[in-house]
């Protein structure tokens, strides 16, 4: 059997600074909110959220290489800012660190949740939609936080909180990834997770 949360939230604690950690605390609470918002698993929500960014700091030039490895594909904006692999690293060790073999949905949400992609599933997308969105996230105000809750569905939330990203993006002259414009084009033609 996986550790509990608690116990799981106590090793994520030992992995990183106190600020990354409110961050993660504030993505279970909103993730465990847009579960219960969509009949879907609280528990299961925050569990993966509480997770999500365990190895926000573990990550260098030879995390392309390790993560390849270990059978994932890893992305050329990946390659090039390894950073962005964290999630991807945390795919990687979520069992060892769980100490069960986890459902694979568990591991793609977490994978996915920095790029998003078509490929990360409901939980992946509640947890995506609660990082961006979570209490401590500064770049957002009320109104931003209105204006993606107020979407019906996850995938609105998700165009939503990419048309913001778009804009940033386009103001600082930051180029999208392939695999978020995929996740995005899909959506506005009718794809649901
Ligand atoms: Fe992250
Ligand atoms: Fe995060």
């Amino acid at each position: 059997m996986a550790i509990s949360y608690t116990e799981l939230c106590d090793k994520v604690q030992s992995r990183l600074p106190e600020k990354r950690m409110r961050h993660s605390l504030g993505v279970a609470t909103v993730s465990a909110e847009l579960a219960d918002r969509f009949l879907l698993d609280s528990s299961v929500a925050s569990y993966i959220a509480i997770y999500h960014d365990a190895y926000r700091y573990s990550c260098d030039e030879s995390t392309p290489d390790y993560c390849r490895k270990h059978g994932i594909d890893v992305f050329p904006e990946e390659e090039n800012e390894p950073m962005l692999l964290h999630g991807a690293l945390a795919a990687v060790h979520f069992d060892e660190d769980a100490e069960d073999s986890l459902p694979d949905f568990y591991k793609l949400a977490v994978r996915h949740h920095t790029l998003g992609s078509d490929e990360m599933g409901v939980y992946g997308a509640i947890c995506y939609i609660a990082d961006y969105t979570e209490p401590g996230r500064k770049h957002l105000d009320d109104d931003d936080r209105q204006h993606i809750f107020s979407s019906p569905t996850l995938e609105e939330m998700i165009i939503r909180i990419m048309d913001m990203q778009r804009s940033y993006f386009e103001r600082v002259g930051k180029k999208e990834a392939v695999v978020s414009i995929r996740l995005y084009e899909k959506l506005k033609s009718g794809f649901r997770f």
